[in-house]
């Protein structure tokens, strides 16, 4: 993964490949730009040029200033660095810095543009006061090193021959004081958090033929060891002993048998719980409900949710927050088969509630339903519930924002939480009248509208789940269908692929919630 590091000396002398710097958008009407703040020696270094200097050079090369645009200008000996480059982030800012988002799109295209440099260092405004306040600095810090190191991610893949540009290596931040313990602690910290996504993106982006639920499980294992969590893994034996109905239904149809992943971070002296769960569907055909082809090869993504909560709970034994938290994340590949189950089939839930199925292709709340349960025998305070649930939630909301369902107090706290982010997120509700549709003939619950009529798609997956939710708990289920997987261009710090939402979201929620106790 890139390195991070912080320098404070002037920009203009700086030995690494490429500096970048900040122009936003002058709002006058008459194309000009204007430097951000950071950028006065270079610009100082380029004023005895001819040509009318580095904006005025910019605005030639066709910079508008937009945010996430990236101009490049070869220094010619004018700075130490051979390259200059200038990121857009928008109109000027009254008063203040950019936001945060701003800061983590522009410096991710930044270094996604610069892949094949070594050392690339990033001079951008983190406020226009000076001093900087504490919280600015923190703030600002993160942002552009998130969005740095974000940006230059890059999926190995499975080329055969080298064909791309390595990503680049190591991104110094200019800060006013490199020696700055909060400067220090937010690159730290960032670290961490990016790790944590890094990983998130490399399992979905994985071939789905190479991690299955047995290998998935393993490998959650294997990295949650690592970092001193406790794990403990159900593979099919101990699931059909343990009861769960749900898991082992959806499992049926691959060769490839079920698991329950179960990670436990539990700090002495802790007062609150939290529970995470995540969604591990490694591939979703749809079952025996087959889905069209078109398209499918997204499916392998239907584990965004577990990728999600394994690699959070790895952040947090780092970041070691005082409150509890256990994740689980069951795993199992959706396939169509001899052994599948089917449309008709009554399942025996974990809580031993009865579900009527429908449509095999709602397997995620099979499996969550079973996992939610599980999770509230540990009786948390809080519980979020993460998962690539319904194509309901990308019709209502498209690709960017996630759906939340649960109380609505955690329900708000998570769209906050996401707006901090950058991941953002929006409460729905769960209303009574959907409840009413999923009443089945035969059973306690229908898994999907009685009629498999699709109207409130999304929200009958949360009123589904909720069922599964014990008394008292306040809880969040956040459908991720849309915002876990990136079909487009790289755009800021999402490459193609996996994005590692909401795992920034999850680390700040756990945190703010150890602050609170
Ligand atoms: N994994 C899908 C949901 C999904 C769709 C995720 C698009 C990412 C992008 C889920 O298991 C599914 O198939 N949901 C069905 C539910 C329906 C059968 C009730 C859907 O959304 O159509
Ligand atoms: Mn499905
Ligand atoms: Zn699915």
């Amino acid at each position: 993964m890139t390195a991070l590091n912080l320098v404070d000396t002037d920009p203009a002398e700086l030995a690494v490949d490429a500096v970048v710097v900040g122009v936003y958008a002058h709002d006058g009407g008459d194309a000009k730009l204007l430097l951000a703040s950071g950028a006065e020696s270079v610009a100082a270094a380029f004023s005895d040029r001819p040509g009318g200097g580095l904006a005025e050079t910019l605005r030639m090369l066709g910079a508008t200033g937009a945010v996430g645009e990236v101009t490049k200008v070869a220094a010619f000996g004018a700075v130490t660095a051979p390259l200059v480059v200038a990121v857009g982030l928008g109109p000027e800012p009254a008063g203040a810095a950019p936001a945060a988002e701003t800061l983590r799109r522009a410096a991710g295209s930044a270094t996604r543009a610069l892949a094949g440099s070594t050392s690339v260092a990033l001079v951008l405004p983190l406020s226009d006061r000076d001093p900087l306040t504490d919280d600015e600095l923190t703030a600002g810090v993160r942002a552009v090193a998130e969005g740095a190191v974000l940006g230059a991610y890059q999926f190995a893949g499975y080329k055969t021959k080298a064909v791309r540009k390595d990503p680049v290596r190591k991104v110094v931040l200019h800060v006013p004081d490199a020696a700055a313990r909060l400067a220090k602690a937010a690159v730290k910290r960032t670290g961490t958090v990016t790790a944590a996504v890094t990983r998130t993106r490399d399992w979905i982006n994985t071939a789905p033929n190479e991690l299955r639920p047995p290998q998935f499980a393993a490998q959650a294992k294997e990295a949650a060891e690592a970092a001193q969590l406790d794990v403990t893994v159900l593979d099919e034996k101990a699931l059909a002993k343990q009861g769960y109905g749900g898991i082992l239904a959806v499992g049926l149809g691959s060769a490839a048998a079920p698991r329950l992943v179960r990670i436990a971070y539990e700090p002495a002296g802790a007062t609150r719980r939290v529970a995470l769960i995540g969604k591990g569907i490694t591939f979703d055909t749809g079952g025996v409900s087959i889905k069209p082809a078109q398209g499918m090869w997204e499916m392998k993504s239907d584990m965004s949710g577990a990728a999600a909560v394994v690699s959070t709970m790895i952040a947090i034994a780092a970041l070691k927050p005082k409150v509890a938290v256990v994740a689980y994340a069951p795993m199992a590949e959706n396939m169509a088969s001899g052994s599948a189950y089917r449309p008709g089939d009554v399942v025996t839930m974990y809580n031993g509630r009865k579900v009527e199925v429908l449509n095999t292709d709602a397997e995620g709340r099979m499996i969550l339903g079973d996992a939610i349960a599980r999770a509230c025998e540990d009786e948390p305070d809080y519980l979020f519930e993460v998962s690539t649930l319904t194509g309901g939630q990308v019709i209502a909301l498209g690709k960017r924002i996630s759906g939340v369902m649960g109380t609505p107090e955690l329900c708000e706290r998570v769209r906050a939480a996401g707006d901090l982010a950058g991941e953002p997120a929006w409460p729905m509700p769960l209303p009574e009248d959907v409840r009413k549709g999923m009443d089945s003939e035969v059973a306690d619950i229908s898994q999907v509208n009685a009629g498999m009529d699709r109207a409130g798609h999304m929200l009958q997956g949360g009123v589904f789940l909720s069922e599964f939710v014990a008394e008292g708990v306040q809880w969040a289920h956040i459908d991720i269908a849309g915002p876990s997987y990136h079909s487009g261009e790289a755009f800021g710090y999402w490459a193609k692929g996996g994005t590692g939402v909401p795992v920034r979201t999850l680390i700040g929620l756990v945190e703010e919630i150890a602050a609170e106790a």
